[in-house]
């Protein structure tokens, strides 16, 4: 029988990093295990930024799993500065190697996009390292446009649809987070 079949993928909100620091650590390092730019690469150093990650969260951190396994996070901050004016920001995004292209990614940034909708911001931004093309690509999949630059890091944005919008389209929305009927999705909080 397919494995696949049996998945059942749950996003649910962390607010204490303590009981899934290793394991969130080991997602980041494989996730980023060919990447010598961009990111972190010391163990310690990826702990100490797990915890500035959740601090400056304010409920905006989710993590994937795969029947109980924990295989990809996002973590936000909803009050960033940029040019003086507040763009939520998607700090860090990444989704064990091993789980990648089955949609995870995309769940997750959904969760932060209704999360920020839900509080009235109508835009989020992200940087994303110039040389990073995969990365690149998957947001321009899903909406965002380069806006800005900085060194080698390139500013990302995509404009949210407000709650009112939201309820008004939703008649017309089907259940798009089953494109894949092999998985099933639920969303809670711990
Ligand atoms: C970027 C990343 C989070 C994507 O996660 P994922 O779970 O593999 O992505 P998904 O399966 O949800 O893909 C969503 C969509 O993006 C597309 N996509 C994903 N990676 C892509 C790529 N490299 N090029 C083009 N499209 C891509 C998928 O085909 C899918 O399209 P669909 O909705 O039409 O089917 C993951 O590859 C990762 O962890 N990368 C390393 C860390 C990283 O670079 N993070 C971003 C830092 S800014």
């Amino acid at each position: 029988m397919n494995d696949k079949k049996k998945e059942k993928i749950t996003i649910k909100q962390l607010k204490d990093i303590k009981p899934l620091a290793s394991e969130l650590k080991r997602i980041y390092l494989e996730a980023y295990q060919d990447d010598y730019l961009y990111a972190y690469r010391e163990p310690q150093r990826v702990k100490r930024y797990l915890k500035w990650l959740i601090k400056h969260a304010d409920g905006g951190f989710w993590v994937a799993f795969v029947n109980d396994k924990p295989v990809g996070f996002i973590a936000i901050q909803p009050d960033c500065r940029f040019h003086g004016e507040i763009v939520p920001e998607i700090h860090e995004l990444v989704v064990d190697p091993a789980y990648q292209g089955r949609g995870i990614g995309k769940l997750l940034i959904q969760k932060a996009l209704d999360f920020l909708s839900e509080k009235g911001f109508d835009r989020v931004a992200l940087w994303v390292g110039e040389r990073n093309e995969d990365a690149k690509r998957f947001y321009e999949k899903l909406g965002f446009r380069v806006t800005d630059r900085q060194g080698a890091w390139l500013r990302m944005e995509k404009e949210l649809q407000t709650s009112s919008e939201k309820r008004s389209s939703s008649l017309s929305r089907t259940a798009k987070a089953s494109t894949t009927s092999e998985s099933s999705m639920i969303s809670s909080g711990v």
